[in-house]
């Protein structure tokens, strides 16, 4: 067992570290404020190469493995998990899923863009009536010979403003269940799509989570990705990459809280010593790295495990239960530890507190986590 990041690896966690507190830190409180990101920023992350990090050099990408991502999105979740989850759905749902599943000609007009942040990607799987009972969905995909005509809604899209290219899950033989859904990529400015509504949310407020509509959108065949009736299995391997990349999120926003936490704590002073030295303050900062380090391991093991060809699905459920959990308890703390001056917005650590919670909640609420582990565990 061996431990030690390799040089490649702790380049690109410097580097990420660096665009994080340079480019990224300076103005995340009017982003959040405004509920707007700032495209240079994005634009930025993709000429870094963070915007397609496992994909390969042949079609744009940084070539680079599952643990490097993670090690990027910890420095970048730190501070902004509003620009990393557009990182996350970027890379591992859209990029990712395209690489694997998609065909070679799908890959030079979608993935090559995608890669580089010139185009964003969006995943459209939830809709109003099916989160977590993805297999219900409404959206329908009627099979028209030469294309398919898609009639639905789409709910809390992620990127659903800044994508051009959209993944879309849609069901087209409703008496196959699972196995009649299909994976649609529909392109911004197809006729009879249309972004909808923009969520005014508690946290990871600068990223645009928007409503979808699509009304006899005519989507050629050549855009369907894999075979007739793959969709469903589309989304829910792709997802078990996702789900690293949201459990690095959650590690990043936990550690990120610790830092400010810490360094507050040796500021502070009260009755006469700084707050760390109560043993209540300490003690809780031994808790919070003590989970942040257990978290780390199990995002570290599923990346591990990914980059290995080993199966990922149960580590990755793993990984992202437990580092959602930590990422709320600890952003919490942090919050105690600051006092008045942590439920207030300079000091950082309430935005931080409120981006936690949606890591409990998106790629699968920690109570399908729960299904998915339990479901493994007792498979054999
Ligand atoms: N990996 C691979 N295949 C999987 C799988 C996984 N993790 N989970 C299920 N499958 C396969 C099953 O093997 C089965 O296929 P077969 O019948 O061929 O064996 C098929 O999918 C259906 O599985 P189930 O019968 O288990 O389906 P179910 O209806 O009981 O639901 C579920 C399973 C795990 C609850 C699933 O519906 C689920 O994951 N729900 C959560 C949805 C979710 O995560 N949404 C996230 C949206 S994206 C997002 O949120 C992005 C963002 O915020 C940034
Ligand atoms: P529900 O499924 O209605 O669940 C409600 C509650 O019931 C939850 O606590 C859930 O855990 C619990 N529950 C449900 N079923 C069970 C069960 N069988 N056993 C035990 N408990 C259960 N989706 C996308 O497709 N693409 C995106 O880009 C995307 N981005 C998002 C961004 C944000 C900010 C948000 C808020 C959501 C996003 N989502 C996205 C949707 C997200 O994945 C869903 O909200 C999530 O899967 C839960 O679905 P739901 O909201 O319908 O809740």
């Amino acid at each position: 067992m061996n431990f030690q990041l390799t040089e490649e690896h702790l380049a690109v966690q410097e580097a990420a570290r660096d665009f994080a507190q340079n480019d990224l830190l300076p103005g995340i409180i009017e982003r959040d404020n405004a509920q707007q990101n700032n495209p240079a920023l994005i634009q930025k992350m993709g000429e870094l190469g963070f915007l397609g990090m496992m994909i390969s050099p042949d079609y744009n990408g940084s070539g680079m493995d599952t643990l490097s991502y993670v090690l990027a999105m910890e420095e970048i979740s730190k501070v902004d998990a509003s620009s990393s989850v557009l990182m996350s759905v970027n890379n591992s749902l859209v990029a990712w899923g395209l690489e694997k599943y998609g065909s070679e000609e799908q890959k030079q007009k979608y993935l090559t863009k995608l890669a580089t942040g010139e185009q964003i990607g969006a995943f459209c799987l939830s809709e109003p009536e099916a989160g977590s009972d993805a297999t219900s969905q409404h959206t329908e995909a009627i099979d028209m010979g030469d294309y398919y005509l898609l009639n639905g809604n789409k709910n809390w899209i992620t990127n659903g403003s800044s994508a051009s290219v959209y993944l879309v899950i849609a069901q087209t033989d409703r008496s196959k269940g699972h196995r009649g859904i299909n994976c649609l990529i529909v392109e911004r400015g197809m006729e009879g799509f249309v972004v909808g509504k923009k969520e005014d949310k508690m946290g990871i407020r600068a990223s645009d989570t928007h409503a979808l509509s699509f009304t006899d959108v005519k989507v050629p065949k050549a855009n369907r990705v894999g075979e007739d009736g793959f969709g469903f299995k589309f989304a829910m391997g792709t997802l078990n990459g996702g789900r690293i990349g949201i459990a690095a999120q959650a590690l990043g926003i936990a550690a990120g809280a610790l830092e400010f936490a810490v360094k507050y704590s040796k500021e502070r002073k009260t009755f006469g010593k700084a707050i760390c030295e109560h043993q209540a303050i300490a003690f809780k900062l031994a808790d919070m790295e003590t989970k942040i380090e257990a978290a780390r391991m199990l995002v570290y093991k599923a990346a591990w495990l990914k980059d290995q060809g080993k199966d990922y699905s149960h580590a990755s459920a793993m990984a992202k239960l437990y580092a959602s959990e930590v990422a709320m308890e600890v952003t919490t703390e942090a919050v105690q530890i600051h006092g008045g001056y942590g439920y207030v917005k300079e000091y950082h650590v309430e935005r931080l507190m409120r981006d936690a919670k949606i890591t409990q909640i998106y790629e699968g609420t920690s109570e399908i986590q729960k299904i998915v582990i339990s479901r493994g565990l007792l498979k054999d």
